[in-house]
This record gives C-alpha cells, structure tokens and sequence, in this order.
C-alpha cells in the first residue's frame, strides 16, 4: 500500500493502459515541477497568493509598469536558472521513448521538461527563457543576446528592431490569445489520443483545461495524477493521489515490466 493509503493496483491498472495505447496525451501543470522547488500558482503558498496576477502577468501591468513586471520575472527566471528536472519530468521524457506516440503539453513555462531529456514539448503557454519585443513580435530563443537580457533596474532591455519595443518574457499573459500552433497540436493530440494522463495541474485555466475533457469525449482513458482533489477528479477513470516526482517513476517501472513480458 502507498502511504496515501492507495492500493498499488492503479499503478498497474494505468502501465497497462500505457501498454496498450496506440497513441497517449499528457497535460502537465505547475505541479511536476513542486519536487524541483518551482512554487505552484494557487496552493496554499502559491504565487498568485503572494503576488497579484493582475499586476503582474498581463499587457497592462507590463505597459504601466514594465520595471515591476521585469523584476518579477527576473526573480522567477533567477528561481528557475537554480532548479533541476524531478523524476516526474525524467519519467515523462522516457514515457517519450517507451511509447509509439506520446505528445507532451505543458502550461509549465519552466523549460524543466526540455532539460530532463524530452524532445518534443508543446509549450501552451511560452517558455521563460525566451524573450519576445511587445512591438514586433519577434522571439529571441535561450542563448541569444537578446533572450539572455534581463532587468537591470532603470534599464529595459529594448529590442533590436529599431520600432522602441521592449523585450518581455516569452509568456503567454491573461488574456492573450495562446500560441495558435502549440494549440492547434494539443486539440488535436487530445482528440486522437487512447490515453490522457493530467499530471499536476488544478484544470482550472482555459482553453489547457479544456483538453482533459475534449479527450474523455473523444473516448480517450483519463488519467489524473495529483495529490489533491481537482474539478477534474470525478470524471478521471484512474487517479493517482500522490506527488508525480513519485508516482510516474512507479508507473514507468510498471510500464517498463509489462513490456519486457510481452
Ligand atoms: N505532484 C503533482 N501535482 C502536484 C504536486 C506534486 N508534487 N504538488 C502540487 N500539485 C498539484 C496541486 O494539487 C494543484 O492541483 O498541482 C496543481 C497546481 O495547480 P495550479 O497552481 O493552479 O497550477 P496550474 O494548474 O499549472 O495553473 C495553470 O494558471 O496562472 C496560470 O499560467 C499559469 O500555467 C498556469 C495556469
């Protein structure tokens, strides 16, 4: 028994379902990344509980107040830079290559999935390390000039493109529209997918929460790894109510046993 408690057999329930899926979906949030010490959005020691998001994650905070956002996101890059992937996210990146086909979505703007090895990230909701202009759209990827930028107080890093446009994170903020091709591609995984596993994320922010239930209505076997309750626990046909750092390992030993048998 788990200390949750849980009879192991789900474990082994959700690697057999692994083991017959053609194609599988996985939906993560701020959760796989808690064991790495990246703080989650709305636990009870969340970000949007000591900070407020109206302030600092949309256009208009950044337009009135762009050295306030700045420093924001510098802590956060700061925070991010000092974390390593858990074994939730190396679980994941093997899943990757145990699989025929395995789409990894995120609303995690961590980069935690990419550094534990997983090669095809879609990313809903940008990427911390990257820098964009706010003027001409244009994005800077790690390790050029433009995206190693950062705040230095009382001076905005200013894009290259000659229109005056200050460079912000790479970071879909409320109220914007989502990377229409990261979107497109995670509908369509959704869709098409045999299995959708929810791994660390509160379901409550749309269109990402969306995904869950547009794949339980495609006939998709739902998933949900979390040690807490979510809108999405009673609709999930498998739950896993323990830390993902945790429970994906045991999966992908379970997964892994099956394969060698079979
Ligand atoms: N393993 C798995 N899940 C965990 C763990 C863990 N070790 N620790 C916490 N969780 C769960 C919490 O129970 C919670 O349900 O992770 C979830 C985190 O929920 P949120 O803080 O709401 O984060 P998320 O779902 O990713 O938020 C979605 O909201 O603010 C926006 O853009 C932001 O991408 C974010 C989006």
């Amino acid at each position: 028994m788990t200390k949750t408690g849980q009879t192991r057999d789900v474990y082994q329930q959700v690697a057999e379902r692994l083991a017959g899926a053609e194609r599988v979906c996985a939906l993560t949030g701020a959760g796989i990344s808690r064991e790495s010490g990246v703080p989650t959005f709305r636990e009870a020691d969340g970000l949007w509980n000591r900070f407020r998001p109206e302030e600092l994650a949309n256009v208009d905070a950044f337009l009135s107040n762009p050295d306030r956002v700045w420093e924001w996101y510098s802590w956060r890059r700061k925070l991010i830079g000092n974390v390593r992937p858990n074994p939730g996210h190396s679980a994941l990146a093997e899943l990757e290559r145990l699989l025929p086909h395995f789409a990894l979505v995120t609303q995690n703007v961590d980069n935690l999935h990419r550094q534990a090895g997983t090669r095809d990230v879609i990313e809903l909701h940008g990427n911390i390390l990257r820098n964009k202009c706010q003027k001409c759209g244009i994005v800077f990827e790690p390790g050029t000039p433009e995206a190693e930028m950062d705040f230095e107080p009382g001076t905005l890093p200013v894009c290259t493109c000659g229109k005056e446009g200050l460079l912000r994170p790479d970071v879909v903020w409320f109220g914007e529209m989502l990377p229409e091709r990261a979107l497109a591609r995670a509908w369509d995984e959704a869709q098409s997918c045999d299995v959708f596993l929810s791994v660390g994320t509160s379901a409550v922010v749309f269109p990402a929460a969306g995904l869950p239930y547009q794949a339980k209505s495609a006939g998709a076997v739902l998933v949900e790894i979390n040690p807490n309750r979510t809108e999405l626990t009673p609709v999930a046909d498998h739950v896993i109510s323990e830390p993902s750092g945790e429970a994906l390992p045991e999966v992908i030993d379970r997964l892994r046993a099956l394969k060698t048998t079979t």
